[in-house]
């Protein structure tokens, strides 16, 4: 199957979306995060902590240069929510696949995201205000970005693994 890119917000599930479908299909997943995660041998949040956001980003962007010359079909990749804002890396992501906005509402997310301690962008302070802020300024890229917009709201992992398959089909 072609390549396909799963983006979104934080707790939106990429990550968990993406394993499902790969188990299902026979496709590889490959996650940004946790790429990133194991060649550094630490975690984002001691990255974002001891090298910068910026550093980290500069990371994102080469880890996607570094797969679409390695990976050519059959993966479907979550990116981190944070990598599509950069314009060099829209282009890139659009080059490896088909690309798939999991959207959510702020409620959801907010349920989700509640007990984490993993996501430095959402530490300290008031969580829902910190994710209508980020998603004020992410909403419209991931909407332009997307070649398919997937409501994830209230759905479980086999029906939007089913919606995506759908999609797929018109892709071939
Ligand atoms: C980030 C999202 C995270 C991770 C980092 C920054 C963001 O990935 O890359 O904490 O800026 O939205 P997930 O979207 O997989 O949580």
């Amino acid at each position: 199957m072609k390549n396909i890119v799963l983006i979104g917000f934080m707790g939106s599930g990429k990550s968990s979306v993406g394993r499902f479908f790969a188990t299902h299909h026979r496709m590889k997943q490959i996650d940004t995060d946790q790429y990133i995660e194991n060649r550094e041998k630490r975690k984002i949040s001691q990255i974002f902590e001891t090298d910068g956001e910026e550093a980290f980003r500069r990371m994102e962007t080469d880890t996607v240069k570094e797969l679409l010359q390695t990976e050519k079909k059959d993966i479907i990749l979550s990116v981190g929510g944070g990598l599509p804002m950069r314009e060099e890396n829209r282009a890139l992501l659009k080059e490896f696949g088909t690309v798939i906005y999991l959207k959510a509402s702020v409620d959801t997310l907010e349920h989700r995201l509640s007990f984490d301690k993993s996501r430095p962008l959402l530490q300290g302070g008031n969580l829902r205000e910190k994710i209508e802020t980020l998603m004020a300024k992410r909403e419209q890229v991931y909407e332009d970005l997307a070649d398919y917009v997937i409501l994830t709201d209230g759905k479980g992992i086999s029906t939007v693994e089913r919606e995506i398959m759908l999609a797929m089909e018109g892709e071939e």
